[in-house]
């Protein structure tokens, strides 16, 4: 099996990754019910690190209360965090991967009785699935979250990530912001939907100079009225202008959950077109995400140039050693599809994984 593409070093900045392949954001629902990382989540991180992904996008890690996704969900919203955390990215750094942190504000996609706050979104429309009414938040709330993603931002290079990533995609808040489905504002930041995130990329960048800044993005949104690539395409230079170093590429929103976590039926490497399409048009490099099962279809994505970087989620919780297995040839224990991960949409409080009895 040739590799050559995918097993190519890249540089970023100042980071230097050693292959394409990511292990990307992944909410196990792990920390504990105040958001600091337990033993549980140094085994999970610890063996995916082994596993031989180059970079491992830590989180999502809540930068607000009120933007707490779910009931132990990782938070980085105070300073008592930093400890736990710098455990976490220097034992994923000694054990081969470099560590990076996505920074996360769920907006409207949580509920008011997880978080404890009322939940808050550019304007007061519910999320279809949460079905909670958010209040639409004034200039003052802009600043103070548009704050929490920097502050959380100074504290993830304190612990040590040597990457951050700003969570832009899935419909969360700044999702929100971007997306003309659930920003129906008047004023600056509706008129201009991307001016949220830009504010916010550039804040970030001068809090943290050289350290690569990754947005992550819907870049199809495949709801009606919601953001297409066409408007994506437009959308993302502005964040390279603004600051991004990379873009990640995803799709989908809590209602069109089945993009978020594609299932094979929906194509191998079901959004790696969409990743093109967003790669045509920046200069900075590009993950593309989205059931990309094999190394093998992983080194045709860099070869063909439609992306730069591959994350490959599911198939590393099914077999933490899926890259280094696959690169010596020995069998994997394949994710099957069967959804169990997905703790959220069937009443479970954490994830399991019926393929990989350690976690
Ligand atoms: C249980 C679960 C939790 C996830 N949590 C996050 C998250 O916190 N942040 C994020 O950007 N993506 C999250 N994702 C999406 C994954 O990063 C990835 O894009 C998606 O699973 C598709 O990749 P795959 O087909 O390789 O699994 C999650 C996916 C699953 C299944
Ligand atoms: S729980 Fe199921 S869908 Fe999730 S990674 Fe494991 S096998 Fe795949």
């Amino acid at each position: 099996m040739n590799l050559n593409y995918v097993s190519e070093p890249l540089s970023i900045n100042n980071i230097a990754l050693p292959n394409r392949i990511v292990f990307p954001a992944f909410q196990t629902n792990y920390a504990t019910s105040d958001g600091f990382v337990t033993e549980r989540l140094f085994r999970f991180y610890g063996t995916i690190a082994q596993g031989g992904s180059g970079l491992i996008i830590a989180g999502a890690m809540a930068v607000s209360d009120d933007g707490t996704p779910n009931t132990n969900a990782l938070k980085i919203n105070n300073d008592k965090y930093v400890a736990g955390l710098k455990e976490l990215f220097s034992l994923i750094k000694k054990n081969g991967a470099v560590p990076a942190a996505q920074l996360l504000h769920a907006g409207r996609q949580t509920l008011s009785a997880m978080t404890g706050h009322p939940l808050v979104a550019p304007s007061a429309i519910p999320c279809p699935v949460m079905k909670e009414t958010p209040l639409e938040l004034d200039e003052h709330g802009i600043k103070r979250i548009q704050d929490d993603f920097v502050n959380a931002a100074g504290r993830a290079k304190k612990a040590g990530a040597e990457l951050i990533e700003l969570h832009g995609a899935f419909g969360y808040l700044i999702g929100a912001f971007l997306s003309p489905y659930s920003n129906k504002r008047r004023d600056e930041y509706g008129t201009d939907k991307a001016l949220f995130f830009t504010e916010i990329i550039e804040k970030v960048k001068r809090k943290v100079g050289d350290m690569p800044i990754s947005c992550r993005i819907s870049a199809d949104e495949f709801v009606d009225g919601g953001l297409t690539l066409d408007d994506t395409i437009k959308i993302t230079p502005r964040l390279v202008d603004a600051g991004a170093d990379v873009i990640s590429v995803a799709a989908g929103t809590y209602a069109s959950m089945a993009h978020m976590a594609p299932t094979r039926d929906m194509g191998e490497g079901v959004h790696t077109h969409i990743a093109q399409g967003i790669r045509d048009v920046v200069e900075v490099p590009v993950i593309c995400a989205g059931n990309i099962r094999s190394l093998e279809y992983a080194n045709n994505v860099i070869r063909e140039k439609k992306a730069d970087l591959v994350a490959i989620c599911r198939p590393q919780v099914a077999d933490p050693f899926f890259v280094k297995k696959s690169v010596n040839n020995q069998p994997v224990a394949q994710c099957t599809d069967c959804g169990t991960c997905l703790f959220f949409l069937h009443g479970a409080s954490a994830v399991s994984c019926p393929q990989n009895p350690e976690l």
